[in-house]
């Protein structure tokens, strides 16, 4: 299958190119707002803001497009909504035209930040209600694809962790073993509960969407449900950091721009059941990230 991979050069997008080149079974193309290579895939450097999508979707002769770029920090979508609503959803909204135009399935990357995090273990049955920019903004572009009448899929993911030589943004566990290793003290939120998410998980699970032209709501994420401090620790423990350093407060404390959901656990019976996905628990997840972090 011909397939295109937005947000390349983001942890998720790194992460499923790999995946899709791996499998053998794909022509893979990827773009990127900065400059780079991945094996076996070839590579555009676009703003995707201005880039004409139609002519890359028609010249290449796609058949898939999963679209993993955006505005992924909460914060900076709270603080600039105007660049929030112009990738998140004006971008989103020019690929699910050009996709309607030429038949491609579509795969969009959503997020757990679309629930209000008050009732928690999320289905995809349950209803939405973000309570912050960034899930507003992912909400609009879910209900637009839902509206297009494209064959489409969405996959709501959770606090994704993962680890790559480049990456242009750090996560979680990067975060955590960067501050503990320079001994430094790192606030981590004990009253917000997800799913984390090993990047090499969620790739394979987008992948098995894919191959099998899935349509519909999908939550990919880990099946362990923990608070963000406690998957901290985990993290310090595994990689034997001075634990004492993690300073556990409250989100109230936190105090970030982005409102955050308190509970925005998601429940994975769906893909398990139609996709057989799999997940690792988080012990296995983090060692694994070890093993490539080389320390
Ligand atoms: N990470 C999580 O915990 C998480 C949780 C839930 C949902 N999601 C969703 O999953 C998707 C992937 O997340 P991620 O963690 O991989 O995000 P990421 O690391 O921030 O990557 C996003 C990518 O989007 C690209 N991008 C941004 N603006 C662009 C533009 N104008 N033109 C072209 N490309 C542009 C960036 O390219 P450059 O690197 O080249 O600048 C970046 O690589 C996102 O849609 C995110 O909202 C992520």
């Amino acid at each position: 299958m011909r397939i295109l991979v937005t947000g390349a050069n983001g942890l998720v997008g790194k992460k499923l190119v790999k995946q899709l080149v791996a499998s053998g079974k794909h022509e893979v193309y990827a773009t990127s707002l900065k400059k780079m290579q991945l094996d076996g895939a070839q590579t555009f450097t676009s703003n995707l803001q201005n880039a004409d999508i139609n002519n890359l979707v028609e010249q290449l002769k796609l058949e898939a497009v999963v679209h993993c770029a955006a505005l992924s920090s909460p914060d900076a979508c709270e603080v600039d909504r105007f660049v929030c609503k112009k990738m998140n959803i004006e971008v989103t909204s020019r690929i699910a035209s050009a996709c309607r135009d030429y038949g491609v399935h579509l795969v969009f990357l959503s997020t757990d930040f679309i629930f209000d995090g008050i009732k928690g273990n999320y289905t995809e049955d349950d209803a939405i209600n973000p309570i912050s920019y960034y899930g507003e903004s992912k909400m609009e572009s879910e209900n637009l694809l839902k509206t297009m009448g494209i064959p489409h899929a969405i996959v709501r993911t959770s606090l994704v962790y993962g680890y790559d030589e480049k990456l242009s943004r750090p996560n979680i566990l990067t975060r955590v073993v960067q501050y503990l290793s320079k001994q430094q003290k790192y606030r981590v939120p004990t009253d917000q509960i997800r799913t984390p998410t090993l990047a090499e998980d969620l790739a394979k699970g987008i992948e098995a969407i894919v191959d099998n032209k899935k349509e519909g709501l999908y939550n990919i994420s880990g099946g362990d449900i923990i608070s963000v401090a406690d998957f901290a620790s985990e993290v310090a423990k595994a990689f034997n950091l001075d634990e004492s350093l993690l300073q556990r407060v409250t989100t109230k404390e936190l105090s970030e721009p982005a409102p955050r959901p308190l509970n925005s656990s998601l429940i994975i019976e769906k893909a398990s059941r139609e996709l057989n996905y799999t997940p690792v628990q988080i012990i296995e997840g983090i060692k694994i990230v070890k093993s490539q972090m080389n320390i």
